[in-house]
């Protein structure tokens, strides 16, 4: 049987080259790609948690390790930069400059807390997902990414974004979608009051 994909708004279609980036032949459905991914991410962030100390979160290798270990089970493709265009994100062939620039802003940032904490959190998250460095799996890499960030970088709590796992349709996620447009326009507040409800 084929690979068959329903793809919720917002997510990125995966074209054929990509699908067959797919390391397990035996996943058919949408519903057990995502419940591999999610055994996959469950493995990365008990990786995160075995780290003694976690200084280094905002560095390339240490994002670009991340969604390694959160997909490298199930794609070929982790870890590495995207080479094609997708709906959401920049044109690939910028992604190291962009990425690079959003690491030396958020550094600048909270150097000299030039906003609050969760509205730098925030700001970089939604600016790493905008750039889509990956094939697929930004969201979910830029919400612990910024989970990461609120923990080690700031002290605060990881977030709770909804209390939902945003992966499927549902109230939250069309929520986190909606404040993830109004950042598109410069307003991170929904964005910031729905990471915390
Ligand atoms: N208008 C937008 N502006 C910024 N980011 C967006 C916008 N629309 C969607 N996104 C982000 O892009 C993600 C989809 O990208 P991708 O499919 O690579 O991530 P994912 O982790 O597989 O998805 P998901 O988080 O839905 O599981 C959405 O989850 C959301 O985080
Ligand atoms: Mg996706």
């Amino acid at each position: 049987m084929g690979l068959i994909l329903n793809y919720q708004d917002g997510q990125t279609p995966l074209d054929p080259d990509q699908i067959d980036g797919l390391k397990i032949k035996t996943i058919a459905t949408q519903k057990q790609l995502n419940e591999f991914e999610q055994a996959n991410i469950n493995e990365a962030l008990v990786w995160i948690h075995s780290k003694r100390k976690i200084t280094d979160v905002l560095t390339e290798d240490f994002m670009v390790q991340l969604h390694q270990r959160m997909f490298g089970i199930v794609w070929r493709w982790a870890g590495q930069f995207r080479k094609t265009q997708t709906n959401i994100g920049v044109d690939w062939v910028k992604i190291p400059m962009e990425f690079r620039g959003l690491i030396d802003d958020t550094t600048f940032w909270i150097k000299h807390e030039t906003y609050p904490p969760e509205e730098i959190t925030l700001r970089f998250k939604h600016r790493l997902v905008s750039i889509h460095c990956f094939t697929n799996g930004n969201g979910r890499h830029s919400r612990i990414m910024a989970d990461l960030m609120a923990a080690h970088v700031f002290g605060l709590e990881k977030f709770s974004w909804g209390h939902h796992a945003l992966v499927e349709s549902s109230e939250q996620r069309s929520a986190y979608l909606k404040a993830l447009k109004m950042a598109d326009l410069g307003d991170y507040s929904p964005l910031i009051r729905f990471a915390r409800s």
